[in-house]
């Protein structure tokens, strides 16, 4: 899980970036902390003739004398001084983002990979669209906490501190003052800050909703159009697009009203100190330039009260996100099994035993109740059943889509568990029974981004009747399919997914009705192909039509 603290963990694994961006920051920090004092002092050197520490400095090195020249060149030493204390903050701001970018990209790598090993069963619940939502607007939301936290905590605390330390030895009584005001202030705005977070994380909500309809409407518009039903859908959308509406302006509204009304209570106390020290200069207490000299002190203050408040405000608000991160990673896991036995190499097909298997999805409805059955090596089967009889279901557990709840399921002899579902994935071939498409390129979706020589792909395009159709394509290979293929009839479409398993040259095959779109004639032909291509194989032929079933040497009814 993420938390505030496993966060900290991250950030402090770049100890020596920290380092270096912290020396950094206590440089330019140093750097630039006498500015403020420099001119405000000459005030009282040279107008008013008291004290001369500073000219007499500039005396030792030029020995002028003449009122304008020490103006000059103090004016020059401060502009100097900024100069310099803005390279190293520069330098300090490119260390930190890469810190706090590094650490929000570690993030968003630990939910993605929660989601690679995330079970069917919870897979089939989420929404694509709440997924990303959290996935890009809560993680930005922790970017722009840790940004802060790495970025400006410290080197506002430091700034905070020096000029502590400087006002208290230009005046104590005032210093502690404005020492005591501050942080009373900032403890009032905590109260307030913690309310406004809770809208933060309702707009957060309010995102994700319209992001889950939203891609979901896009992804079946087709559907929506065929039911004439784009009225409704928009109307939907646009309620959710207005309900963010709504509560970012809330949240908007309420988070500057809190960061205005804390600025206006720091003004305030801040008049009340200038106030104070106008006072003080009056019986004598205080010389004018060293007033003026607080003055800008207590100014230069203004920004890390401001930078720790607004950090206080994001500490809020990042928790909010937190919580609906860690969301995703309480969903369950699939079950990983380490590979200790590899039961397919050296094989050309595999023997499949199930012994007493049973499964439900849900915990209370069991689809395949103490099934147990054997399948040789290289044996064909096929398996029929009545719809909703478990064909599909038992097809997915085999290749542990979902985990089995009673029973043991073996290849070649070997308990699954022994093999671990990804080198069974590696050698079992499945041809889903609603195969799905990426708008993308035939290639890609044969290849599914891995790679193949031309060649061994027009091979397996012959063999699933595809061939001609491709090759008759102007761009061949790189013609884009359109969204879930729908460039594509639904024969082609099934055919493209049996080349598509075709290619991995898998060991047993799993043929879940795959070629119930085509006509008999193409049937047939591709039936003729793939027998030669699986001669050696294992393969399982889910199907409804007598004539689909590849010479089965047995059937198996569900
Ligand atoms: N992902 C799922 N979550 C919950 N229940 C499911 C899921 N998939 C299927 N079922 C249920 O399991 C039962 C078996 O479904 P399955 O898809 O295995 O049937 P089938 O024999 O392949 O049917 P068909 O011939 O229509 O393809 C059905 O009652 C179905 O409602
Ligand atoms: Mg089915």
């Amino acid at each position: 899980m993420i938390s505030i603290k496993s966060i900290f963990q991250e950030i402090l694994k770049h100890k020596k970036v920290l380092l270096l961006a912290n020396t950094v920051a206590i440089i330019s920090t140093l750097v630039v902390l006498p500015v403020a004092l420099l001119l405000p002092l000459l005030i009282d050197e040279l107008i008013l003739g008291k004290g001369g520490e500073i000219t007499s400095i500039i005396d030792n090195f030029f020995n002028i004398g003449e009122p304008m020249y020490y103006i000059l060149i103090v004016l020059f030493i401060t502009m100097g001084l900024k100069a310099i204390g803005l390279v190293f903050s520069l330098l300090h701001i490119r260390l930190f983002t890469k810190i706090s970018k590094e650490v929000t990209y570690t993030i968003r790598k630990r939910l993605l990979n929660h989601l690679q090993v995330v079970s069917m069963r919870e897979y089939d619940l989420l929404g694509s669209g709440a997924v990303a939502s959290k996935i890009i607007t809560d993680v930005e939301t922790i970017d722009k906490f840790v940004a802060s936290s790495v970025g400006e905590v410290v080197v506002e605390l430091l700034t905070l501190m020096g000029v502590s330390i400087v006002l208290l030895w230009l005046n104590w009584q005032l210093a502690l003052v404005i020492l005591v005001l501050n942080p009373v202030t900032m403890f009032i705005m905590l109260r307030t800050f913690k309310n406004v977070a809770k809208m933060k994380k309702k707009e957060n909500q309010s995102i994700e909703t319209f992001q889950n309809t939203l891609t979901e409407s896009l992804e079946l518009y087709n559907q929506i159009r065929v039911q004439n039903r784009e009225k409704y859908f928009l109307n939907t959308i646009d309620q959710q697009a207005k309900e963010i509406r709504d509560r970012s302006y809330l949240f908007g509204l309420k988070s500057e009203i809190a960061l205005e009304f804390s600025r206006l209570l720091i003004f305030y106390s801040h008049d009340i100190f200038k106030a104070l020290g106008i006072f003080m200069v009056l019986i004598g207490m205080l010389t004018i330039g060293k007033m003026l000299a607080i003055f800008s002190y207590a100014w230069v203050l203004m920004r890390p009260v401001d930078k720790l408040m607004n950090f206080i405000h994001l500490y809020f608000n990042a928790k909010a996100s937190i919580e609906r991160l860690n969301e995703i990673l309480a969903l369950e896991k699939e079950p990983h099994y380490l590979a200790q036995i590899d039961p397919f190499e050296e094989k050309k097909s595999a023997s499949i035993v199930l012994k007493d298997v049973s499964f439900s999805y849900d915990g209370k409805h069991q689809v395949l109740s103490h099934l147990s059955l054997a399948i040789k090596e290289g044996e064909k089967v096929a398996i029929v059943g009545e719809t909703g009889s478990g064909k599909s279901t038992l097809a997915q557990i085999l290749i542990g889509l979902y985990p089995i709840d009673e029973g043991e399921i073996f290849y070649n002899d070997i308990e699954v568990k022994k093999i671990g579902y990804e080198k069974i994935r590696d050698h079992v071939g499945f041809v889903l029974q609603a195969p799905l498409m990426f708008n993308n390129t035939l290639r890609f979706n044969l290849t599914l981004g891995r790679e193949y020589a031309d060649e061994v792909i027009y091979e397996a395009l012959k063999v699933a009747q595809l061939f001609e159709f491709v090759d008759g394509l102007e761009q061949k290979l790189e013609t884009i399919v359109g969204k879930n293929g729908t460039k594509l009839s639904g024969g082609q479409r099934q055919r493209l997914s049996i080349a598509r398993v075709l290619l991995d040259n898998p060991k047993v095959m799993i043929f879940d009705e795959s070629t119930s779109s085509l006509d008999d004639a193409t049937e047939k032909k591709l039936l003729d192909a793939l027998e030669l291509y699986v001669k050696d194989k294992t393969v399982i032929t889910i199907a409804h039509r007598a004539s689909s079933i590849l010479r089965a040497d047995r059937v198996i009814k569900l």
